[in-house]
Parts: structure tokens; C-alpha cells; sequence
């Protein structure tokens, strides 16, 4: 499956804030912690000839065609690929790259949440109801470390799956379809997306079985970041980025929920109060995509972006740039 295809979100944003400061005669280098497809890791790149990128991704397809790109963009020398969960980032950062330190630290990091188009458009890989596949979910599918979607619809007690899609999902019918999952894997267990997705739809009353929104869409989810404990690894994460920051270097992350960008909100404005590393929030309000990326890409128009700066001295009062 190629990478080709996915569509980079607020791709110009991110760029122009993360370089903004950069110098003119000295190398920088970037972080991207959620490679993908390489959309944000290769526009920093071909941006400027000085700028260096250390990316992360968990998902072994994306490194594979990362890998295979970056060869073949003849840019070896300039970017390293790391096969880790971010949240081993900073860690590993300093155990085996000096060279960052010795030139300040990253002059940007960069994290775009979630998963790809590609995890959504592979079957196999069982994160979407579109097709049948297995309900698998793991970003990491060769690893054992996460359990699979299967597992946690098979094995949570009937009260967990109700809070999973309840938080995770907002999910109005969360009691029902808990019940009903307990009792479909009485008779058989639930394997696929397909039956999943079935026993969801009949939860729905059936005047919202053919709404806008599939009723399976919050759920999957939901199951989605439990699988991968998105939520408890982006909070762990953030705090141990700040001080990877060279002076004035920036923080800047694209989140695609609310919760996700509460964590961020959330994080970034405690950061403020500490005086140790003092920091900056840039954005009042969150960036969000304009009209024109949504009309050319539907799944940019929930993309929330917060930028956060590495600074000098602690200041009284928070002058938003953005
Ligand atoms: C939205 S995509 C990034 C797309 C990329 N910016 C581009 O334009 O091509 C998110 C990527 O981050 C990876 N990812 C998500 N959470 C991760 C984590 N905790 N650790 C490592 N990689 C992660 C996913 O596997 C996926 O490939």
C-alpha cells in the first residue's frame, strides 16, 4: 500500500512557524514525531538545505515506505527514521543523537496526532468499518505490547466498554451496545470490523441508522485510542519535549478531537507557570485549516493546531502571536 495518497494537514502552518526563527547559518535540527507519510518531515527538507530532521513512527508500513523514500529522495544524510512510540523519544534522543545537543537542541518539534489515511484505507489493519478485516487497530500490529481491538471488545467487563465509548467516543448509545457486545460474544466471539459494525448499527434506533455520520463511527473511535492509549502517551509525551527545545525553538501539534486538544490546551498552560524552563503559548486560539484545505481534504476540517515557544525569561503576562 502506498503513501502517496495522504493529504499533509496544515502543512504551510506548521512549516512557516517551526522555521520562522531559525538561523540562516547554521544547521537546525527538527523533530516530527508522527513521520506518516513523510509530508511534514520532507518539507522541512526541501525547505532549507541546513535543516536536519529526527522522526519518529510506530507503525512498521510507514517505515518501511519512509525508509524507501528518504533512499530514494537521496536525503540519508539529513533525516533518521526511529522505530519507537513517541513517547521513548526524548529518551532515545539523548541517548544516541549529541549532534542535536551540541546544536542547542531542535529548533521545532513537530506532532501531528492520530493515524494516517493509510491505517484507514488497509483492510487488514482493521481500523475501519468500510471494509472487513480484522478488528485489530494496533498501530503497532507487530507488536504485543497493546492489546487488539478484538481483545478489548472480547475480554473489557460490560462497565468498561460502556466508559471507553462514553469518554472516548461521546457515544449517546454506549450502555446498549456494551450490553449487546456482551451478549453477541456469549454466542461467538467478535472478530471482524463487519460484526462489530453490525452490532452497532442494530443499537442505533432506526431513525439514525442512516444519518450523516455511520453509527459505528464513534465507537471505532473510541477503541481506536484505547487500543493505542493515544490520550495517556500524548500527555506523558509533551513535558518531556520542553526540554529538548533549543532557546526560542517551538512546539507545534495538530490534534483531530477534543480530547486530544484538551490535553494539549491543557499542558501547554501549565507549562506557562513553571519557572524552571519558562515557555510561551503562542496560540490564544487554536490555527485551524482554511476553507480551501478542507475542500480539498474533508479529514483536515476537524485539525486543531497550538504552538508553543522555548523562552529567555519567564514573562508576566502571555502576548498570543497567533
Ligand atoms: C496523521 S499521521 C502523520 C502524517 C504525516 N504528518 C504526513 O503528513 O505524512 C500520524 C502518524 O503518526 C504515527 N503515530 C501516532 N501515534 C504515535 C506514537 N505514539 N508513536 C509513534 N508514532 C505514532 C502513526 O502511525 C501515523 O503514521
Amino acid at each position: 500500500m502506498s503513501y502517496g495518497s495522504h493529504y499533509t494537514v496544515l502543512k504551510k502552518e506548521c512549516i512557516d512557524t517551526l522555521t520562522e526563527k531559525a538561523p540562516t547559518d547554521v544547521k537546525s535540527y527538527y523533530a516530527d514525531l508522527t513521520f506518516g507519510g513523510g509530508g511534514h518531515s520532507f518539507e522541512f527538507l526541501y525547505r532549507n538545505p541546513l535543516f536536519n530532521v529526527r522522526s519518529t513512527d510506530q507503525d512498521p508500513d510507514a517505515l518501511k515506505n519512509g525508509n524507501a523514500r528518504i533512499e530514494s529522495e537521496g536525503m540519508l544524510g539529513r533525516i533518521k527514521l526511529i522505530n519507537t512510540n513517541f513517547v521513548h523519544f526524548a529518551e532515545m534522543i539523548r541517548e544516541h543523537s549529541p549532534e542535536v545537543f551540541e546544536a542547542g537542541g531542535f529548533q521545532g518539534i513537530l506532532l501531528d496526532l492520530g493515524v494516517s489515511s493509510h491505517h484507514f484505507d488497509e483492510a487488514t489493519r482493521g481500523f475501519s468499518f468500510r471494509f472487513d478485516g480484522p478488528l485489530d487497530m494496533r498501530m503497532n500490529h507487530e507488536s504485543d505490547e497493546f492489546l487488539t481491538a478484538a481483545e478489548i471488545v472480547n475480554t473489557y467487563d460490560e462497565k468498561d466498554l460502556k466508559r471507553i465509548f462514553e469518554e472516548y467516543g461521546e457515544e449517546k448509545n454506549a450502555r446498549k451496545i456494551a450490553m449487546k457486545i456482551v451478549e453477541e460474544r456469549k454466542v461467538k466471539s467478535i472478530e471482524t470490523t463487519k460484526e462489530l459494525e453490525n452490532i452497532v448499527f442494530h443499537c442505533y434506533p432506526k431513525e439514525h441508522r442512516y444519518g450523516k455520520t455511520n453509527p459505528s463511527t464513534r465507537v471505532f473511535q473510541a477503541l481506536r485510542l484505547e487500543v493505542n492509549r493515544e490520550l495517556e502517551v500524548l500527555s506523558n509525551t509533551i513535558t518531556q519535549l520542553i526540554p529538548l527545545l533549543k532557546m526560542n525553538g517551538r512546539i507545534a501539534i495538530i490534534s483531530f478531537h477534543s480530547l486530544e486538544d484538551r490535553i494539549v490546551k491543557n499542558v501547554f498552560r501549565d507549562s506557562m507557570a513553571l519557572t524552571e524552563l519558562p515557555v510561551e503559548v503562542l496560540t490564544k486560539k487554536p490555527i485551524l485549516p482554511t476553507e480551501e484545505e478542507i475542500s480539498h481534504n474533508s479529514r483536515s476540517r476537524s485539525a486543531k493546531l497550538r504552538i508553543l515557544e522555548r523562552i529567555e525569561v519567564k514573562k508576566d503576562k502571555n502576548k498570543y502571536k497567533y
